[in-house]
């Protein structure tokens, strides 16, 4: 049970995403200064982005949220509804594309590197622009628009989808989010989730 509302606890799952985001950025580093990345920290990175944030992330705010702003007449095929839809889209595809490049770079690190910097750039390029449309442009929106019943049934929603994909997701992402940035980023970096 959780006293934010669905666009703060949103809003603080960007923030987790956004440093998992922050650690690709030092992955490109490595892989570029022709250091090593270990399997480990490539298949954590994919389940991370798939599971939290696809399946647990977006979910929550297609099924739910943009679902509602359409009911309360946002159009679906304006902004900034359809571009969000279409970055998650584009999201997607590069889950592909990380879980296929991943597995290349473990099997062959020589000829798999250049693929993997390829692909983990084009998500920095992503996320953190839309990040900052929802955090800026759709929350905003919808808190102006949502009364406060509607904003506790969303929560409750959120609870429920949180509870289909698994017993404490949430919790269980922000761990492996901290464990994975320690990997990428070792004891005395400051790319830690707070
Ligand atoms: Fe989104
Ligand atoms: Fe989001």
């Amino acid at each position: 049970m959780t006293s934010r509302k669905p666009t703060e606890e949103l809003e603080h799952e960007h923030r987790i995403i956004q440093q998992v985001v922050g650690g690709m950025a030092v992955l490109i580093e490595k892989l570029e200064s022709g250091k090593g990345i270990d399997a480990a920290v490539l298949t954590d990175l994919f389940e991370f982005m798939q599971t939290f944030g696809d399946r647990c992330h977006h979910g929550k705010e297609e099924i739910y949220l943009f679902k509602l702003l359409e009911k309360k007449g946002v159009p679906v095929s304006g902004c900034p509804l359809a571009v969000l839809l279409h970055e998650h889209e584009k999201g997607r595809s590069l889950m592909a594309d990380l879980k296929l490049t991943s597995e290349t770079y473990i099997r062959t690190p020589g000829a798999g590197r250049e693929a993997l910097i390829g692909t983990l750039r084009r998500l920095i390029e992503l996320y953190p622009s839309h990040i900052w449309k929802e955090d800026y442009l759709l929350f905003p929106m919808a808190d102006k628009l949502l009364s406060d019943t509607e904003q506790e049934e969303l929560s409750a929603r959120f609870e429920q989808h949180e509870s289909e994909i698994g017993i404490d997701v949430h919790h269980g992402f922000e761990q492996l989010a901290g464990r994975l940035l320690e990997m990428i980023c070792g004891e005395s970096s400051t790319c830690h989730v707070a």
